[in-house]
């Protein structure tokens, strides 16, 4: 299967050194379309493919485009390839807040899969949420599943606006789960601990927690109860957070991110 990955950045790197980790896509398949000379020039030393700066007949010989620039830079770039896009090409967009029908319409082709991926997939831990256009065939959404899921995990959702909150949930969750982590370490060095212990107590914490719970069948709420016992240290903690509504706070915070997620899309 050959792949053309149009923007040589953070993510489209991530994609592309992915698939060649897994053996998803030898280097000889992958063809990376990057318009920074200096970028393109960087990355012709490393062996993750076949390297172009400009858009040309090689982009009909892939059976896969990924779109991995920046929103801001669609009008352009659709402009660029719309030429050398084959109606029945499977087009991958990983682009925030672009919708299905506007790349349809700007590189002419039906057949489009809108995912949005997050930062761990840096890592193979990614969490990506995914949808497609009609046309997108079963077995061509089957291609792109195993190829998401070298990247992390990877779920199918029938509405496009789902997209939206997979954004608001795991596309900006990382940044929520660092901003509890900076509370907990905050905390530890007010009560004395160096920074270097501090972010090991909260780092460990995070990691067991997280683990428990993929490990054994309980909710959260279970788990917090496992945790607490009457009159305690953690009731005290528990008790305090919910007396100041903090959950609700974070939970408008994510709903937030839903609504400007919806904003952008409704721009773009
Ligand atoms: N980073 C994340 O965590 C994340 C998560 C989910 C989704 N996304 C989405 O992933 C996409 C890429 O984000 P990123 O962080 O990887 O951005 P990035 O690092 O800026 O990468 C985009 C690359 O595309 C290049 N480019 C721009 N226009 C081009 C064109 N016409 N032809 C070829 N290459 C072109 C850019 O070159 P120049 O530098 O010269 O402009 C840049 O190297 C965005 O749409 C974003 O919404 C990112």
């Amino acid at each position: 299967m050959k792949i053309l990955i149009i923007g040589g950045g953070n993510m489209g790197l991530t994609f592309a050194r992915s698939f060649l980790a897994t053996h998803i896509v030898v280097a000889e398949n992958m063809y990376i379309l990057e318009k920074s000379i200096e970028k393109a020039e960087e990355l012709k030393k490393q062996q993750i493919g076949t390297i172009y700066g400009e858009p040309a007949n090689y982009i009909k010989e892939a059976d896969l485009i990924i779109l991995a620039v920046k929103p801001q830079d669609i009008k352009d770039l659709f402009a660029r390839i719309k030429p050398f896009v084959d109606e029945q090409q499977v087009v991958l967009s990983i682009m925030a807040g672009i919708k299905i029908e506007t790349i349809s319409e700007g590189i002419g082709t039906k057949k489009v899969v809108r995912a949005m991926p997050n930062l761990p997939a840096q890592i193979g831990v990614g969490m990506t949420v995914y949808t497609s256009s009609p046309e997108v065939t079963r077995i061509e959404l089957v291609t792109v599943q195993n190829l998401l899921n070298a990247t992390g995990k990877a779920v199918y959702v029938e509405e496009e606006k789902m997209i939206d909150a997979a954004t608001a949930i795991s596309g900006s969750g990382p940044a929520y789960v660092f901003y509890f982590m900076q509370k907990l370490i905050e905390s530890a060095t007010e009560m004395g601990f160096s920074k270097a212990e501090a972010e090991m107590l909260s780092y460990q914490t995070f990691r067991g927690a997280v683990e428990l719970f993929n490990k054994y069948d309980f909710t959260c709420q279970e788990w917090i109860g496992k945790v607490s016992s009457k009159g305690g240290t953690t009731e005290a903690a528990i008790n305090t957070m919910d007396g100041k509504k903090s959950g609700d706070h974070f939970k408008e915070g994510v709903f937030a991110a839903l609504r400007r997620a919806k904003e952008l899309s409704e721009n773009a």
